[in-house]
């Protein structure tokens, strides 16, 4: 028989060059069990609204459940015919029950109020396994920070030297940004808690069926759509989801990014582990660092699938337009790749070896306790300028002589002003250098003591 759910009117079946453009179950399959938990709530919707008897609700129960067995075991096949996986699903459930009884199902409600709703429960499934990968990194990563605790390393800007900090507080940092990520995946989770089923195409449902009740039904915690066009015609959800999935892969890929260069022969800041990096089909020697550098490369495509979805969006009428049948591939597309890449990027944070006599021997190189000259003066009330001068005709000096900071003599300093006198040399060493940086957020050990207390206890809420 004819399987499309609007053959009524039409003399003739699509031609096979509509099926194949139109039909989207190699992909919405993902949405076949929240489909599946859909049309329980709405049976019960419908026996609620005296639109199907007790026995009628029980057998309909009974054969969702036939379908789902059918589903999970290979019995139940969705097909191109079928163009999306909900008349599939349709299908096999008139296969299942007869005509009379399954073709009941499909009173007040539409595939455009389904879809939006069974897209809702999929990426809310998701973004609490994001969620839990993201605190396995987090985790890993404050473990490094711990390690470490008292590792200097040249902090950068502009990938110079700038300020030693602690090898701990960098990494932190890069957990500070995971931790913004995860509560906007909660935040969104609290907007998305709407179910718009109920919503019908997109004007309603004539039948008196209670919205609120599926809703509730589905676990969505704030009730159904409060305007039925909105419903069905609103994407912004997955818009902000592809979004959070992009940023979170742009987060991973600057630390990954930072692996590349410290596993560098010129940084040797740090060592991949075996099972987390790969080697050379032609150079023997190499060593790669092939997860971080796909962390880079997947953060270009979940960009890629944000903008697509956003270009997608754009300028569409009210309500429902086959164009949102666009928003599935993009998104199944992030969630999936950030799931296979968060365990091995986790997994490579996790068993870094960290080089610390490197780091710290290129700590204080580069002149990156000139700002501490140039504080240490404004302490002794030199005004500022000034100080940023005397600290700036040290490095010259240095420069031309080829040494460090702390290689100048006392002639020297005097030489280059009369403030600089040997005291000067306290500040002249990272140790001191990092202590001094104890305010809130600062690079000092006590103060990232406090930063891994506070990311601690957000670990635990999160
Ligand atoms: N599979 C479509 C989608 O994902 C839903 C089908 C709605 N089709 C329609 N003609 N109203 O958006």
């Amino acid at each position: 028989g004819d399987v499309r759910l609007w053959g009524a009117r039409f003399a003739d079946g699509p031609s096979e060059a509509l099926a194949a453009l139109s039909a989207s179950v190699h992909f919405d399959w993902r949405l076949a069990p929240y489909d599946l938990a859909g049309s329980r709530a709405h049976a019960r919707v419908l026996h609620k609204a005296n639109l199907l008897t007790d026995d009628e609700l029980t057998r309909m129960l009974a054969g969702l459940d036939q379908l789902e067995a059918d589903f999970e075991a290979g019995t139940f096949v969705a097909t191109v015919a079928d163009e999306d996986i909900h008349s599939a699903l349709e299908r096999g459930l008139l296969e299942r029950l007869g005509a009379n009884l399954g073709g009941k199902l499909r009173a007040g409600r539409s595939r455009n109020d389904q879809v939006t709703t069974l897209f809702r429960m999929y990426l809310r499934d998701h973004a609490r396994i994001i969620g839990g990968l993201i605190a396995d990194l987090q985790d890993a990563l404050v473990g490094l920070a711990d390690a470490h605790k008292d590792v200097a390393m040249p902090g950068r800007t502009h990938l110079q030297h700038a300020q030693p900090v602690l090898f701990a507080h960098h990494v932190l940092a890069h957990v500070q940004a995971l931790s913004r990520d995860a509560e906007r995946l909660r935040q969104w989770d609290e907007r998305t808690a709407v179910s718009p089923y109920g919503s019908g195409a997109l004007a309603g449902s004539s039948l008196g069926l209670d919205p609120e009740s599926v809703a509730a039904d589905l676990g969505f915690e704030h009730g159904s759509s409060g305007n039925s066009i909105d419903g069905t015609a609103s994407r912004d959800y997955a818009a902000e989801f592809a979004f959070i999935t992009a940023m979170i892969g742009i987060n991973l890929s600057r630390i990954a990014e930072e692996v590349i260069l410290w596993n560098t022969k010129e940084f040797s800041f740090v060592t991949l582990h075996d099972a987390f990096s790969t080697g050379s089909s032609i150079m023997p020697q190499k060593k790669n660092p092939d997860i971080a550098e796909l962390a880079r490369g997947k953060s270009g495509r979940l960009i890629g699938n944000l903008t697509g979805l956003m270009a997608t969006l754009k300028a569409l009428p009210l309500a429902y337009n086959r164009d949102l049948q666009e928003d599935k591939e993009p998104l199944f597309d992030s969630c999936e790749q950030l799931e296979v890449l968060l365990p091995a990027f986790t997994g490579m944070m996790a068993t870094l070896t960290v080089h610390r006599e490197r780091m710290e021997e290129l700590a204080p190189a580069g002149f990156s306790l000139a700002t501490d000259v140039a504080e240490w003066l404004v302490k002794q009330g030199v005004p500022f300028r000034v100080a940023h001068e005397v600290a700036g005709e040290c490095v010259k000096v240095c420069e031309q002589q080829g040494i460090e900071l702390d290689q100048l003599t006392d002639e020297q300093f005097a030489k280059i002003s009369e403030h600089l006198t040997p005291e000067v040399r306290t500040v002249l060493n990272v140790s001191g250098a990092l202590a001094s940086r104890s305010s809130r957020g600062g690079t000092a050990p006590s103060a990232v003591r406090v930063q891994t207390i506070e990311l601690k206890a957000n670990l635990i809420i999160q």
